[in-house]
């Protein structure tokens, strides 16, 4: 099962986290962090913006997307290639062609799942995967039913999704339909997943996706059979778990060495 670490608070997970990246990334400077959109994973990034003028240097790692809008015009502030560049790739003073994210022209989109797949096949794969998780329970944009042994390709957004994601367009009708999305087969290669959420709403999607059966009807449960995932959560989005007592116990009593 997945570790679950409980911790106050928004911040003091994105500084865990972060502080658990930097030192990756200073015994390995070709590290590959794969970075996640929405705002979950916000806190993780201001923590390595610190960690950045606290002198780590990030220049040598390389980071993939999990996903991407389909159809969005170039430069939209709302792709994820723009949420990106400006939340890890400018703080973190990146290359930008280090920085991969699928393509979601409309141009592109019929090969863009190979293509992309060849991308981290050629690179080598992902170290550490952030993830977030959708209120239907979605990991990156792989919506209920989706196939644990799915690759990168087209996926077309609940409309429940579409609702969560409204707030960041002018309005609902603006949201694009269709993404292109690492698949759970995709994600399943990273060397350790890291999954955050944080507030009441995602309650539900924890308890299933940590402690429910594992199933395509819950996307985020697929990280039970990953042999090294990290549930960082704060008590709200922990309140629907069983086994939250055990997991606090095993927090205090972690060793020292462990890490996450
Ligand atoms: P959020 O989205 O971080 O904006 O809540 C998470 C997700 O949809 O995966």
């Amino acid at each position: 099962m997945a570790e679950v670490l409980i911790v106050k608070n928004k911040e003091e997970a994105g500084a865990l986290v972060a502080e658990h990246i930097a030192a990756k990334v200073k015994a390995n400077p070709a590290f590959t962090l794969g970075v996640a959109t929405g705002s979950t994973p916000l806190p993780v990034y201001r923590g390595l913006a610190a960690q950045a003028e606290a002198g780590v240097d990030f220049s040598g790692i390389t980071c993939f997307a999990l996903d991407e809008y389909v159809g969005l015009p170039a430069g939209h502030p709302e792709s994820y290639r723009a949420v990106v560049d400006r939340e890890v790739t400018e703080p973190l003073g990146l290359d930008v062609a280090r920085v991969n994210v699928p393509d979601g022209s409309a141009d592109g989109v019929q090969t863009a799942g190979e293509r992309y797949e060849e991308a981290l096949r050629a690179h080598g794969g992902v170290d550490l995967q952030l993830l977030g998780i959708g209120t239907d329970g979605h990991l990156a944009f792989n919506e209920p039913g989706s196939s644990f042994g799915s690759l990168t390709r087209v996926k077309t957004l609940t409309e429940q999704t579409r609702e969560d994601n409204a707030r960041f367009f002018d309005s609902i009708d603006d949201v694009p339909m269709h993404c292109v999305t690492q698949g759970l087969g995709t994600i399943l290669r990273a060397g350790h997943l890291v999954m955050l959420a944080f507030g009441e709403g995602k309650a539900d999607a924890v308890a299933g996706a940590v402690e429910g059966a594992v199933s395509a009807s819950m996307p985020g449960s697929a990280i039970q059979l990953h042999a090294h995932a990290t549930v960082v959560i704060d008590e709200a989005a922990a309140s629907k778990l069983k086994f939250a007592d055990y997991y606090r116990h095993a927090q205090r009593n972690k060793p020292d060495w462990q890490g996450i």
